[in-house]
């Protein structure tokens, strides 16, 4: 499928299957991302891919599911499968492009999971120092992002905010995301 049909379908996810994610694929997803753009081709990052289940297991407690969702992610069985940690190198980067460069990255490491039937959760509210601990990274590294992934076990849909679809879970289990509409977002040819 195209990777704008992936874009409109692909959503976050924060429940998983108990099915593993294979080594390969997280490759697959890291070359994705290492061949992305960054500012001034400088490849500051670098990324740590994890499926080992003793390493899934302590990361899955230094990260935190956010808002509405707060106790997804947390019930047992249904946590991530996978970790990609996007770790900046603070010599190589410069610090005012660093977040775009791992914002692009880590979008495509989500469509490339996502082509493969993976489905994730950016997260950006993690315990930064506890994440190096365990997976021993330098203190020359930043950790500005982790990628939660598995196969998926909950369904999200996006919706127009106008239709005053509540954020959140319904009775049947699903996740509703208001999205801002096209008319609000979008300026033709001047603001
Ligand atoms: C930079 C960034 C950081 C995020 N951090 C978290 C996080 O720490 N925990 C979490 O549960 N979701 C996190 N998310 C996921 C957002 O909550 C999610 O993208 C948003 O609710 C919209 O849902 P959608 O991705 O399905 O469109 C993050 C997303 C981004 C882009």
């Amino acid at each position: 499928m195209g990777s704008y049909l992936n874009i409109l379908k692909k959503r976050t996810i924060r429940r998983f299957q108990p099915r593993p994610v294979s080594f390969s694929l997280l490759k697959k997803c890291v070359n994705a991302a290492r061949l992305s753009p960054t500012a001034r081709n400088e490849q500051p990052l670098e990324f740590v891919a994890v499926n080992d289940t003793t390493q899934v297991t302590m990361l899955n407690e230094a990260v935190h599911f956010g808002g509405v969702v707060k106790e997804k992610g947390r019930v047992k069985g249904e946590e991530p499968k996978a970790f990609i940690i996007i770790i900046a190198d603070k010599e190589r980067a410069d610090a005012k492009y660093i977040g775009m460069d791992v914002g692009i990255a880590a979008e495509t490491i989500v469509l490339t999971a996502f082509e493969s039937g993976i489905a994730s959760c950016v997260m950006g509210t993690i315990e930064r120092e506890r994440i190096k601990g365990v997976l021993e990274i330098p203190n020359s590294f930043e950790v500005p992002l982790v990628i939660a992934l598995g196969y998926p076990l909950e369904k999200s849909v996006a919706e127009d905010e106008t239709k005053g679809i509540p954020y959140g879970v319904d009775e049947k289990g699903i996740m509703h995301i208001p999205k801002r509409p096209l008319e609000k977002v979008l300026h033709r040819n001047r603001f």
